[in-house]
């Protein structure tokens, strides 16, 4: 195997850092091909917890190499930012982090923007991070963006920023909020770029090479299936291909790269932010997943809502992927919960069905029908076994199995590296 892929099956921070982390340990390369610093990556390594937003989660194993793809929006202060606390750990990424010269750069006038039309009165609020996301991609596909490689380009850069501060201005103005001067973006941006340029690279040719050397290489999605913009949840998702179909396009590689795709999926579901969510528990038993998950947002704290696994999403997700397998998260959460369940099909208006639906307002209308399945006790944070796993918990990872489609393949009972089950469950 040389090429794999991590992706999410659900609305995000299914635990797509700690398998990446996980996984490193055996690569030489990890790449993001799509987001930006929405991600919230968590691995936590001897007890320590890190979070982080683009650099790759390879970044903890001091012999892989981190590449930031050509789908990614990159936010350099943000990048440096980060460069910076992993160097206070004692992680250094020189001569081992690579960003794309293709990738597009956000600026602050992009955050501004995202916090006005995620604010504007009328229009539907999606919840975003915040983090520029949104117009950053909105530019790319309006070919008003600004990449890497014009940032090295004093010509190109003065001129496309001077257009882009002015529109962005312009809404700004009328909007009442604070504008952008050109002059002091220029400088700034000019500052970063140098800070960044030991890294930039055409980062497509080295992973392309990488392969063809037979290295083996990891991609990090980052985000999840359903807040892909082509096939989540829209509008109420990010805005680019969060699923393996990022991959391609993100990295310049061709659609055959992928040995193996891994699907992650929590043993039960999360969303932050606005959209539909048909097996949200909005009672005590959603309140109690939130506590013993721990279930807050690691890019923007925000508490994150909580509900039973979701089987026809999942399998709609595992298809759309191409999902090999699958890693169950925070399998040791569901402990103490009596019964546990998983939704197998959906209910909308009257009648059943065990399809995913593209329309937002059956989405919204869809009522879960759950299979309800026998909870465990006890704490299993310790198991490293499927033998070892009370059989209640077996049996949810079977059906699991079963409703998805896909095998499970890894079991994840902890936030430690070392608190994971690898192996088929039969
Ligand atoms: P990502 O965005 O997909 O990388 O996921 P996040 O890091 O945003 O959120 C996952 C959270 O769950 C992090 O705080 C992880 O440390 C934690 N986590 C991951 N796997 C497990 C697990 O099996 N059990 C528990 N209790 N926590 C886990
Ligand atoms: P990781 O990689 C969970 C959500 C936001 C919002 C929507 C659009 O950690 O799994 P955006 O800022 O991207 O325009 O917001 O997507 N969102 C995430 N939710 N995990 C993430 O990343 C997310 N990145 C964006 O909450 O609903
Ligand atoms: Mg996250």
């Amino acid at each position: 195997m040389t090429a794999r892929a991590v992706v999410g099956l659900q609305w995000g921070d299914e635990g797509k850092g700690k398998i990446v982390d996980l996984l490193a340990s055996r690569a030489q390369l990890v790449v993001r091909y799509q987001g930006g610093a929405n991600a919230g990556h968590t691995v936590v390594v001897r007890g320590r917890r890190m979070v982080s937003h683009l650099v790759p989660s390879g970044a903890h194993h001091p012999g892989v190499e981190c590449v930031i793809g050509a789908g990614v929006v990159l936010d350099p202060a943000a990048l440096l930012d980060e460069i910076g606390q992993l160097r206070e750990i004692g992680i250094d990424l020189a001569g081992r982090l690579w960003v794309s010269e293709r990738a597009h750069v956000v600026f602050a006038y992009h955050k501004a923007l995202d916090q006005l039309q995620d604010s504007a009165p009328g229009a539907a609020r999606i919840g975003t991070t915040g983090r520029g996301i949104g117009p950053c991609y909105g530019d790319k596909v309006n070919r008003t963006g600004i990449r890497v490689a014009d940032l090295y380009d004093e010509g190109v850069l003065a001129s496309r920023l001077a257009a882009s501060i002015a529109a962005a201005n312009d809404r700004l103005v009328r909007a009442g909020r604070e504008i952008f001067d050109l002059e002091a973006t220029l400088a700034a941006t000019r500052s970063l770029a140098e800070r960044i340029r030991p890294h930039v690279c055409d980062a497509e040719e080295r992973v392309a090479h990488a392969i063809r050397a037979g290295r083996e290489v990891l991609f990090e999605g980052a985000q999840g299936t359903l807040l892909d913009v082509d096939l989540g949840t829209y509008p109420y998702v990010t805005s680019s291909n969060a699923g393996s179909g990022g991959i391609p396009s993100g990295t310049g590689l061709p659609l055959r790269v992928l040995d193996l795709c891994l699907g992650v999926t929590k043993a039960y579901a999360t969303r932050v932010g606005e959209g539909p969510f048909p097996t949200e528990l909005r009672d005590d038993v959603g309140s109690r997943l939130r506590e013993v998950g721990r279930e807050y947002g690691a890019t923007t704290g925000r508490p994150r809502r909580c509900g039973w696994l979701d089987g026809v999403a999942l399998r709609y997700a595992a298809r759309v992927n191409g999902a090999d397998g699958l890693a169950v998260m925070k399998l040791d959460c569901l402990s103490g919960f009596h019964p546990v369940k998983i939704c197998r099909a959906y209910r909308i208006a009257g009648a059943e069905s065990e399809r995913f639906p593209a329309g937002l307002s059956a989405l919204e209308r869809a009522e879960p029908v759950y299979e309800e399945l026998p909870g465990w006790d006890g704490d299993i944070s310790r198991s490293r076994g499927i033998p070892e796993l009370p059989s209640e918990a077996r049996h949810f990872l079977s059906r699991t199995e079963e409703i998805t489609g896909a095998p499970v393949t890894i079991v994840s009972v902890g936030p430690g590296r070392e608190q994971t089950i690898e192996g088929r469950l039969r």
